[in-house]
């Protein structure tokens, strides 16, 4: 059985992509079994996949034989592409007719920039479809047993770049009282402490670590805001890492133990 075969079993009526059309697809956080079947179907018809550092060996292993590989990424060593080329080189391979997959880690709107290229597609008069993806910040969570919201904890989760603006209002989202997931936080991790203390976020307030979730090199590290930073400083910033601080990392250890319970009494 061919995979677009398994697919099509799978998925009685997968969409077909077009010759000249673009789909701005999410990868999801690495592990391959997070794939949706829609990003499936793009990588079985793809003529040409243009895709970022952090899309996955496994996940690009699943492209079919015809699929052209491109690398359009922004990070691990190699020369970062601009964001207007990478807008215009899709235009150009839609252009050339071809069956075009924009392949982005987790999901591709989200902190992905994948907005700016549908513009920039439907500005030059290209169709193109959005596959949703699997977000790292949610993807992260669950494989750390923490869970996003839990009734009683929080009402509310806020998703944040650490690669905001200088003048971003940390304290604000601080004074919320719910917990804040950081995509892009490493490198900016001592002001980003700073401004949620300053929001009143109490320095024994739960932190977690959660470098490259979901794939084999996955690590986890509970902390406090308080000692955060320095945690960080340790790990470095080579695995791709989420920063996530609330009441729900506390969870982890409540679920880990249960789940250890079970074990030993089989
Ligand atoms: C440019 S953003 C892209 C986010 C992506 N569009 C998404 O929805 O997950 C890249 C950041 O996402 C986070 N990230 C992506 N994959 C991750 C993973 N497997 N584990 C931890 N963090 C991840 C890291 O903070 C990384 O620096």
């Amino acid at each position: 059985m061919t995979k677009i075969d398994a697919l099509a079993a799978l998925h009685a009526r997968y969409p077909v992509l077009q010759p000249g059309h673009v789909w701005l697809a999410g990868a999801g956080p690495g592990d391959p079994g997070l794939l949706t079947l829609d990003a499936l179907a793009g990588l079985a018809q793809a003529e040409v996949i243009v895709h970022d550092a952090l899309v996955s060996e496994q996940v690009l292993a699943l492209a079919g034989a015809q699929a052209e590989l491109e690398y359009a990424g922004k990070r691990g060593g190699r020369p970062s592409a601009q964001q207007a080329d990478i807008c215009r080189r899709l235009i150009e391979l839609a252009r050339q007719n071809k069956k075009v997959l924009r392949l982005k880690g987790g999901d591709p709107c989200m902190f992905g920039r994948g907005g700016e290229e549908a513009i920039a597609l439907a500005k030059a008069g290209i169709s193109y479809r959005i596959v949703p993806g699997v977000t790292a910040g949610i993807a992260a969570l669950s494989a750390a047993s923490i869970p996003a919201t839990m009734r009683g904890i929080n009402h509310a989760i806020i998703f944040a770049t650490g690669h905001a603006d200088g003048d971003f209002d940390w304290a604000a989202l601080a004074r919320t009282g719910q917990p804040i997931v950081i995509y892009m936080a490493m490198r900016n991790i001592e002001h980003i402490v700073a401004e949620l203390r300053r929001g009143g976020m109490a320095p024994d307030t739960p932190a977690a670590v959660i470098l490259a979730a979901t794939t084999p090199e996955q690590q986890v590290l509970t902390s406090e805001l308080g000692a955060v930073s320095a945690e960080v400083r340790r790990l470095g910033f080579v695995l791709p890492g989420l920063v996530v601080f609330g009441g729900i990392v506390r969870m982890r250890e409540q679920l880990l133990r249960l789940a250890a319970e079970i074990e030993v009494a089989r």
